[in-house]
């Protein structure tokens, strides 16, 4: 038999099993005569035959002698396709799994562009795509081999080599390419970070207001997020100590407090770092956005202070490149580096080796550099933009504090506003804008976030206008 007669017959059978199913014949009906279905389809009896005769062993029909072909009672009813594991019940899952399904993150950004004024968005489209593509190119043709195969779970070596440089230059962070650990941006470094120093039950001080994606990630993990203020000099320390003295950990965002824009004072920060001697407990610094600075001077990492092994560095490239690289980084005390290499391969072995080569001359050759440079003076006449749009928009209404760091600006109100309203009418109107509230977790505290870094003005000034005919 030809292929073509094969696929006909497939066909025939599978129209009709699809007819079964869609009740289209009924169970217990009466089929047409095969003659008749033949001449329906347009096809020859004994391609009708075939199917009837496979439908008939699988069941879906029953023959009556002398009276023709019949729908099974007992035909399967209609199944969706199986999706395996996706589909489990949360009961299915172990106790470890449910607090990972309940807590876990799953952002599903939609393949729209986001909107003005989300946060977290840089300039994606001033990537240097060709710059990559003709590096990516240059790969010589052993290096390009090498990538294919197996890497180091800690990293490429000349990438945690570049790093370390990166960061003397950049945030005044001194240390050995061997304390570098590249992860799959900072959230990985976070999922490591609890995986290996944290146990069930375990207390770890985090801001409040603060960033989702640490709470998030600590609780799925079994540790409880305690949550400590946050004022105008950044995570109040002493209070936190005071409330949790348990805490073996905390997690702060010391350059540019995420959500609220605080940088954390020279007092505070000599402040976390003596409480985590005294209670030998780590400081887990988010350095998320901290490229960003627009003033004369940049003020250094905390990491980049005398801490005797307590603070761990969590770099990223996700606000500076774009976070669909997933390129991220941990500087670790030498003591923890080969722990965390090994919990990597555990997971997913290693971050792809051909893009770590790139991002390793993309930064030795000093484009990073260069990119950064251009980024920081276009966000800045973003946030000189947002600024002047929106006030001139909502008739001063709105006037926004500028920021000498990050790429989102914070407008705090007081008193009992509810800030969602605001927000939900926002979204109505095609205008991105997150309520401050959101953020807290005892915190009370008010106002809408801003997003610049990733729009143009002619993008910012109609998304102010927008947002100022929900406030009338
Ligand atoms: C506080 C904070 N940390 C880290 C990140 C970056 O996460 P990742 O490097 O996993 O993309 C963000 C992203 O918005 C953030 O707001």
């Amino acid at each position: 038999m030809n292929q073509g007669a094969t696929e006909l017959r497939q066909q025939v059978y599978l129209r009709l099993r699809d007819a079964i199913d869609a009740g289209t014949f009924a169970r217990g009906a009466r089929l047409p005569a095969s003659r008749e279905q033949a001449r329906l389809l347009g096809v020859s009896r004994n391609t009708v035959l075939w199917a009837l005769e496979r439908l008939h062993a699988e069941g879906y029909l029953v023959a009556r002698v002398g009276d023709g072909t019949y729908v099974s009672d007992r035909a399967v009813a209609p199944t969706a396709p199986s999706r395996g594991a996706g589909q489990a019940a949360p009961q299915s899952l172990s106790r470890r799994g449910r607090l990972v399904a309940e807590t876990g993150l799953r952002w599903n950004p939609s393949s729209a562009p986001p909107l003005p004024f989300r946060t977290g968005q840089p300039a994606l489209d001033e990537f240097p795509f060709a710059l990559w593509q003709r590096l990516e190119r240059q790969t010589a043709p052993a290096a390009r081999i090498a990538c294919a195969g197996y890497h180091d779970p800690a990293g490429h070596p000349p990438l945690r080599a570049a790093i370390a440089q990166w960061l003397l230059v950049s945030r005044g962070i001194r240390c050995d390419a061997a304390q570098v650990v590249i992860t799959a941006g900072s959230q990985q470094a976070l999922d490591l970070i609890a995986r290996l120093l944290l146990d069930p039950g375990d207390e770890v001080l985090v801001e409040d207001p603060g960033y989702a994606g640490i709470q998030a990630n600590l609780i799925a993990n079994g540790a409880h997020a305690r949550p400590v203020p946050v004022d105008d000099e950044g995570l109040c320390i002493a209070r936190g100590a005071a409330r949790w003295p348990q805490a073996r950990l905390a997690v702060v965002t010391p350059t540019h407090q995420f959500p609220l824009g605080v940088r954390m004072s020279l007092a505070r920060r000599t402040a976390l770092l003596d409480w985590a001697r005294a209670n030998r407990a780590w400081i887990v610094e988010d350095d998320y956005d901290g490229e960003f600075q627009y003033g004369p001077q940049r003020i250094p990492a905390l990491c980049s202070m005398a801490h005797d092994a307590r603070v761990l560095y969590v770099g990223t490239f996700s606000k500076s490149l774009g976070a669909g690289l997933r390129q991220g980084y941990l500087v670790l005390p030498d003591a923890l580096v080969d722990a965390f290499a090994r919990a990597r391969a555990l997971s997913d072995r290693h971050s792809p080796g051909a893009t770590q080569d790139v991002l390793a001359r993309f930064i030795v050759d000093g484009h990073l550099l260069r990119h950064l440079r251009r980024m920081r003076e276009l966000y800045r006449a973003r946030q000189a933009a947002l600024i002047h749009h929106l006030a001139r928009a909502s008739h001063g209404a709105l006037t926004l504090a500028p920021s000498l760091q990050g790429i989102h600006l914070v407008h705090e109100v007081s008193g009992r506003v509810d800030d969602t309203t605001l927000e939900r009418r926002a979204a109505g109107a095609g205008v991105q804008l997150a309520a401050l509230s959101r953020y807290g977790i005892e915190a009370r505290r008010r106002g809408w976030l801003f997003g610049y870094a990733g729009y143009d003005e002619a993008a910012l000034a109609r998304a102010s206008r927008a947002l100022a005919r929900c406030l009338e």
